[in-house]
């Protein structure tokens, strides 16, 4: 049957959102697949069903798609559709509460302070220690993200912060190498080791400049690689993601992991490591993307 490829939307990762769908969009056509694009932010997701569409690919990032909203939805239709259910996406989507979870699941994060008006900057200073990253609770790639690296900057920080979002998370610097952990189903799939210069991986690294290095395989010893891998299944498992994902984390020079966030929408761009890590794991794009398609569910 016909299967949508939602993209676009009308979060901060619009844009990302637009490179991801249209490069999904294009593989399953190649791919033979009858799969037309759809962006939520123009027509109301509700004609899918009036349309006939019996699959959904979700390739939207950040709110309004990768919250659990779009999922609810498409429950609520009964049109099976790709990734996370409600419950996952919902909370992955909040850097807050996903803490919460690992934290009480035993898996390590870097510690954290939730900042508002009333915050006393000089104690979360003191209790984080410095650099700090000031991030919206609910967001991706990087929006409305700072390193603070002196106190005085810690105020400007969450105020940017604020602007995408009412909840602003400051969260530990961990000094370690930067490693991104997809996966596909119950497999933990190969990963990459993101070299950025001066460390600095934002947006702009992210997607669209060229001196960000990244090394796949991920040079780590094998022993060391599955058992972080084993350590991000545990993370989405708790979080109760499926279909696919992707764990950001941070490894220490003294080989203690720390897991930052659970994408539960990937980025599929020319410049996203989901598809860069299934490649070498054996799988093209357009054969990952018609596996992520084939895992859709209600
Ligand atoms: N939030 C972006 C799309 C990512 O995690 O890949
Ligand atoms: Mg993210």
């Amino acid at each position: 049957g016909k299967v949508a490829v939602l993209f676009g939307g009308d979060s901060a990762e619009r844009e990302v959102s637009l490179m991801s769908g249209r490069a999904v969009l294009a593989a399953l056509q190649g791919a033979g697949v009858d799969a037309h694009g759809f962006d939520p932010a123009e027509r109301d997701l509700h004609i899918l069903k009036e349309e006939g569409f019996a699959r959904v690919f979700i390739a939207l990032h950040g709110r309004g798609g990768e919250d659990g909203t779009v999922q609810g939805a498409l429950e609520l239709m009964g049109i099976p559709y790709t990734g996370s259910g409600v419950m996952a996406s919902a909370l992955s989507m909040d850097k807050w509460r996903t803490k919460m979870v690992w934290l009480a699941s035993g898996l390590p994060t870097p510690r954290y302070a939730i900042l508002d008006a009333d915050t006393d900057w000089a104690a979360v200073v003191a209790e984080l220690g410095l650099p700090i990253f000031v991030k919206p609770v609910h967001e991706g790639s990087s929006m409305g993200a700072t390193k603070v690296t002196a106190p005085g900057e810690l105020k400007a920080a969450w105020e940017l912060a604020a602007r995408y979002d009412r909840l602003v998370i400051a969260e530990e610097f961990i000094t370690g190498e930067e490693l991104t952990a997809p996966f596909l189903e119950d497999r933990a799939l190969p990963l990459v080791r993101i070299v950025a210069p001066g460390g600095n991986y934002d947006y702009q690294h992210k997607y669209f400049a060229d001196d960000t290095r990244y090394d796949c395989p991920c040079g780590l010893p094998a022993d060391e690689e599955a058992a972080l891998q084993a350590l991000v299944m545990k993370s989405a498992r708790v979080l109760g993601c499926r279909g696919w994902g992707r764990a950001d984390l941070i490894l220490t020079a003294d080989g203690r992991p720390y897991l930052l966030e659970m994408n539960t929408s990937p980025g599929m761009t020319g410049h996203s490591l989901v598809p860069m890590s299934a490649r070498v794991a054996g799988l093209e794009f357009a054969a990952l993307c018609l596996k992520i398609l084939e895992g859709a569910r209600l």
